[in-house]
């Protein structure tokens, strides 16, 4: 993966404040993750779901220190909104090609932040009689959290940030980043200065 101090062709001074998670620091939390998981269900078998897209880069490094059999399944969710982290109300645009009844299910997430995305994820899973269903997340930013989740796993905690890399997206980019970068206050601000207007039209 692609590193901002030796990338050319990511446009990303304007975008990318401070690191905040280095690429090896991550790696060993995936690890550990791995680790945990592959104890805490031992003799069982797995079925991970993931995220899509944020949560994609996450789940395929974590499952290679996962030593259990496993399959792995993909549901989108889109909330909709105008600002950037959504607005609670929360839809299914891709659901999952497996039947999760009497299995052991993991949903693995990039960020967690209200948790609307989640508990909506949540309740809509657990009507399908999973024999388990636990949560595992990169991130967890419970400052704005709004609804109650109960979080097994989680790699970072995180304040009041908006961070992208290693699978988080800013308008979609930089996902391919080794690293988790803060993102510019002032990228941020520009960004509610453009929404204000558009509104006032
Ligand atoms: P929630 O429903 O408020 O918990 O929103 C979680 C979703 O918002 C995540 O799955 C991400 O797609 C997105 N999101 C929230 N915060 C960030 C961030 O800091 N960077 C990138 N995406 C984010
Ligand atoms: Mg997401």
């Amino acid at each position: 993966m692609i590193e901002k101090n030796n990338q050319k062709n990511i446009n990303s001074s304007e975008i990318l404040g401070r690191i905040l998670f280095p690429g090896e620091e991550i790696q060993k939390k995936v690890i550990e993750l791995g680790n945990r998981i592959t104890l805490d269900y031992k003799g069982k078998e797995l079925l991970i779901v993931c995220i899509l897209r944020g949560a994609v880069i996450f789940l395929t490094d974590l499952i290679k220190h996962i030593d259990l059999p496993l399959s792995i399944d993909f549901m989108s969710i889109s909330s909709y909104g105008f600002n950037m982290h959504g607005s609670g109300l929360v839809k299914i645009t891709k659901d999952l090609d497996e039947n999760i009844e009497g299995r052991h299910v993991l949903i693995v997430e990039d960020i967690i932040d209200t948790g609307l995305t989640l508990s909506y994820m949540l309740r809509n899973l657990k009507a399908r009689e999973p024999a388990s269903i636990e949560i595992c997340t990169l991130i967890d930013r419970a400052v704005r959290r709004i609804t109650d989740l109960k979080i097994k796993y989680y790699a970072f905690k995180l304040e009041e940030k908006y961070v992208v890399g290693y699978g988080l997206d800013y308008k979609q980019k930089y996902r391919n980043l080794e690293s988790i970068y803060e993102l510019r206050t002032d990228t941020i601000k520009k960004d509610i200065e453009t929404l204000k207007s558009t509104l006032n039209k």
